[in-house]
């Protein structure tokens, strides 16, 4: 079983998205999940408005609830993939030295003329639809990347 854990700030936006679309992409042999670097909205589903921005595009987030990253996954996960250059950076601080996860950041994984997926919490419609585009071609380079080896 192959693993990967995507990891933005609240997980109610970004990694939910990734979340949703790599389960519907990735092959039958891979578990996944997501998670927030905060506790901010832990229990939460995802935000309303980046469930419906994913469901016009197919991809159903309705039953993803936000949880905090813990130190166990390090251990229990492939791959740690972040949404933005903070999030790796915390990321890093929280990894166990001897710990099993290889830690990615999601847009460094092909040429998207952006390496961080902005944050659309505190933004308007489109800010969702621009997380869209880059979320799902970074998470395809990311089943390229890791299937390719
Ligand atoms: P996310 O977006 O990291 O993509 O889930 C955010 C959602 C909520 C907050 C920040 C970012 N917040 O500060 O509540």
């Amino acid at each position: 079983m192959n693993s990967v854990l995507f990891v933005c700030l609240g997980n109610i936006c970004r990694s939910p998205l990734a979340d949703g679309i790599a389960r519907k992409i990735s092959p039958k042999n891979w578990k996944i999940d997501g998670a927030g670097t905060s506790a901010f909205h832990s229990g939460e589903p995802p935000d309303i408005r980046m469930q419906k921005t994913a469901l016009k595009h197919d991809y159903d987030l309705s039953n993803l609830k936000s949880r905090q990253v813990k130190t166990i996954d390090f251990h229990n996960f492939d791959y740690i993939v972040a949404m933005d250059s903070q999030n790796y950076a915390d990321l890093k601080d929280l990894q166990p030295k001897n710990s099993h996860a290889q830690l990615l950041q999601l847009l460094k994984l092909g040429d998207f003329g952006a390496i961080d997926v902005p944050d659309p919490y505190y933004g308007g419609e489109q800010g969702f639809e621009d997380c869209f585009s880059l979320v799902e071609s970074g998470v395809v380079a990311f089943f390229k990347r890791v299937i390719s080896k």
